[in-house]
């Protein structure tokens, strides 16, 4: 296959993003530099982009730090998407549930249809954790209350929270196993608060950490096993 080729199929960017990333020396097959877009690959070669493996796209599961402002759809008339700040397409990675426009933090990325089912099976709980900044202040009588079964309206009832506490940076910490419309937000209209930024931190056994916003990266095997077994995948 052509070098150039396998960057595309491998998600490095576009024909022209790739053309740029070799005539800017950031690629190399088997420890030599590669400009020229034409080389063919020998089986087996070591490709490498800024010192880092690429790999064939295979099944990928990836961590993205979705900014605010982007909504988490595969194409919208009007709205910008996530994949106005991705270096590929819905053909390549779907998102694994949703998170609202005004809300950051970690999204899992998929091409594992399988993995995504689970994830977002309601029957399945899987623990996504958040940080939310509310106002007016809240109390701690407010924050247990989202320990308990909560009317968050149109008939819909929540599970309790594992986890419900006030950070010292005066966030709540909110574990939850569902993922309804806005649950956060609504969660926390509830008990008499509106929500001023949301973050989600955690999915499963995955944290978004210090990945930076708009960025992305493969999960570790770890964690990628983690995430599978957690859905029942892998016993
Ligand atoms: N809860 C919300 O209210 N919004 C999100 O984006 C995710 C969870």
């Amino acid at each position: 296959m052509r070098l150039d080729r396998y960057l595309r199929e491998a998600g490095c960017g576009t024909r022209s993003e790739v053309q740029r990333l070799m005539r800017d020396g950031r690629v190399e097959v088997d420890g030599v530099r590669i400009r020229e877009r034409g080389v063919q690959l020998r089986a087996g070669a070591t490709v490498m982009l800024d010192g880092k493996v690429v790999r064939p796209w295979g099944l990928r599961v990836m961590a993205f730090h979705k900014p605010v402002g982007l909504i988490t759809a595969v194409r919208d008339a009007n709205l910008p998407t996530i994949y106005e700040v991705l270096p590929f397409g819905p053909d390549r990675m779907l998102p694994v549930g949703r998170l609202d426009r005004a809300t950051e933090g970690l999204l899992i990325l998929t091409n594992d249809g399988t993995l995504l089912h689970r994830l977002t099976d309601p029957k399945r709980h899987v623990e996504k954790e958040y940080l939310a900044w509310v106002e007016p202040e809240i109390r701690e009588d407010a924050v247990s209350r989202l320990r308990e079964p909560l009317d968050i309206g149109r008939g819909e009832i929540t599970r309790p929270a594992v986890l419900a506490e006030l950070t010292d940076a005066g966030a709540v910490r909110l574990i939850i196993t569902e993922g309804k419309n806005h649950q956060v937000r609504r969660m926390l209209k509830a008990v008499g608060h509106e929500v001023k930024r949301l973050q989600r931190t955690r999915v499963g056994c995955v944290h978004l950490g210090d990945l930076p916003v708009s960025g992305h990266r493969d999960l570790t095997e770890e964690e990628e096993r983690g995430l599978r077994s957690e859905t029942g995948l892998l016993k």
